[in-house]
């Protein structure tokens, strides 16, 4: 199968993905990568990965131009119902489907790290905004800087092996900000800015925190139910610190952002 093929995911998830993930956790970075990238009234915008669409739909509501561009069928019917009048298109990150020079701005928000190939997919970005344009990607920093996933991934890895690190750590995979940097200048544009956002990554439970982080991986088929169990149970000791009273966890999330003019 196809990479297009083989990423699909069912219409079920990418609705639960915009009732409570975006919610929870997408939609508190979109405002300040609009921010840093210029995003501006009569701007052509071009969002990357753009799942169900908060950044493109943030972008429209500054009145810039905007078309949403993502991999995967699901996301974008839940972004065209959302938001039925904006320009929403399937496409690789890594071969996008825009002539050279189509955009004023080009932006991508918690993508980068799930390309096979995030040097091809900076390339590609740089390709299709206009000389002098903007590129902006927004990705999770480092695991050893988050307060709540670094424990939570160590006491994981204690109970189930250390497969459980490279699986639940995908997500941190583009986290050196420098190398990140490093990374975008090499793909042509010049880096204007990179720095640290510090954001939360809200559930409503402990154990809701556990079902997300281990069942989107394929962590859960490679253990036993005991063993899934011990990690839920202690769980609630390495999260207690972001419990608060009424069972909701709310964990400090580090992100990166970095910026650069083609
Ligand atoms: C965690 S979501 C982020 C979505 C959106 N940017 C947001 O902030 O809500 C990651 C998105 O990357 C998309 N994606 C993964 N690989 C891709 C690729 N090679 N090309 C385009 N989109 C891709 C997925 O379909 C998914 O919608």
């Amino acid at each position: 199968m196809s990479e297009t093929e083989t990423f699909q995911i069912p219409i079920e998830a990418a609705e639960l993905y915009e009732s409570a993930f975006v919610p929870a956790f997408f939609s508190q970075w979109a405002a300040t990568l609009c921010s840093a990238a210029g995003v501006a009234p009569g701007r052509r915008v071009l969002d990357v990965a753009c799942g169900t669409g908060i950044v493109t739909r943030t972008a429209a509501d500054q009145r810039a131009t905007v078309t949403g561009v993502d991999l995967n069928e699901a996301m974008l019917t839940v972004a065209r119902r959302v938001r039925p009048e904006l320009d929403w298109r399937q496409g690789n990150a890594q071969a996008l489907p825009f002539d050279d020079d189509s955009f004023d701005v080009v932006v991508s928000q918690m993508a980068l790290m799930f390309f096979p190939d995030p040097a091809a997919a900076l390339a590609q970005m740089a390709r299709v905004v206009v000389p002098g344009g903007t590129v902006a990607v927004m990705v999770p920093g480092a695991l050893d800087r988050q307060a709540a996933f670094a424990p939570f991934v160590a006491m994981a890895a204690r109970h189930a092996g250390p497969q459980a690190i490279d699986l639940l750590t995908a997500y941190f995979r583009c986290g050196d900000l420098d190398e990140l940097a490093g990374l975008m200048g090499a793909a042509g544009p010049d880096v204007t800015e990179q720095r640290r956002v510090d954001g939360i990554y809200r559930a409503p439970s402990v154990d809701a925190f556990v079902t997300t982080e281990v069942e989107s991986t394929p962590l859960v088929e490679r253990m036993s139910a005991e063993t899934y169990q011990q990690i839920r149970d202690e769980a609630r000791t390495v999260l207690a610190p972001f419990t608060a009273g009424d069972g909701s966890v709310a964990a400090p999330f580090e992100a990166n952002l970095v910026v650069a003019v083609a």
